[in-house]
């Protein structure tokens, strides 16, 4: 008999009730927005400016844009929204669908000066049909009806490495590398930006932090090299303008 595929949850909900996800709080995970900040920091010298924060989790990327950047946080989950107004209540934060969101800004005229894709591309799963999000599709929308003409898209791809071979570092950097270059080429864009970061330690805290959360199934036609497999240790970040 054919073996059924486990039941997965891919709600990210799960994950901010149980906290799975305050490792993006970490002192450890702040070189993963640390790049963005100085960019747009130095790239917007003394003026104000507009960033959409698409996917924004817990918001921890907004500790480190200046006071003077007009951030707008969306994210899907009701849990990490709520996170996001108490942790920073002079910043704003909406809990919509990307789907439903996007075309609205749209159909409002706005334009923004940066819009960010912080862990979404790669992993992005519709929760309902498991389908993959189409990327490409996503960075062209950015760049062709969100961005102001003197904007930047930013892309910030965190990725791990570990005992299995698919997690080699330099291979999987390079796999990464390559692939986001191509997408940004296809969309013509202009990369501005290109930079790597390491996250020393954070795998460690994640180990301390975290038992096999329920919601969590192993998929069949994965190898698990083990159950930390796929910990967060390194970020690409892209930043390009139209
Ligand atoms: C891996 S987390 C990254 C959080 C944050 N960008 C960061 O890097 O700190 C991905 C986030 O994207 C959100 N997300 C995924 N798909 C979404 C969608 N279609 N609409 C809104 N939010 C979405 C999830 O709820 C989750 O908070």
């Amino acid at each position: 008999m054919k073996e059924q595929p486990p039941e997965r949850k891919t709600s990210e909900e799960g994950r901010f009730q149980d906290d799975y996800y305050s490792y993006l709080e970490l002192p450890e995970n702040a070189t993963r927005y640390i790049p963005v900040g100085f960019f747009l920091d130095e790239a917007f010298k003394e003026q104000s400016f507009s960033l959409l924060d698409l996917g924004c989790g817990n918001g921890a990327l907004s500790k480190y844009l200046p006071d003077r950047c007009d951030y707008l946080g969306v994210d899907h989950s009701e849990g990490a929204i709520e996170k996001c107004l108490n942790l920073y209540p002079n910043r704003n934060f909406v809990c919509q669908d990307l789907s439903v969101l996007l075309p609205e800004l749209v159909a409002q005229q706005k334009k923004f000066d940066a819009a960010v894709l912080s862990g979404l591309l790669f992993h992005s799963t519709d929760k309902e049909s498991l389908e993959k999000k189409d990327d490409q599709e996503i960075i062209q929308f950015c760049l062709d009806k969100l961005l102001s003409d003197k904007g930047y898209l930013v892309l910030i791809v965190p990725f791990a490495y570990g005992d299995h071979p698919s997690h080699n570092f330099f291979v999987r950097a390079e796999w990464l590398q390559k692939s986001v270059e191509k997408m940004l080429e296809t969309a013509k864009a202009k990369i501005v930006y290109e930079n790597i970061s390491l996250q020393i330690g954070l795998d460690k805290k994640i180990r301390q932090q975290q038992a096999i959360p329920d919601w969590f199934v192993p998929d069949s036609a994965t190898d698990y090299s083990n159950k930390y497999a796929g910990t967060y240790m390194a970020s690409w970040t892209f930043i390009a303008s139209p």
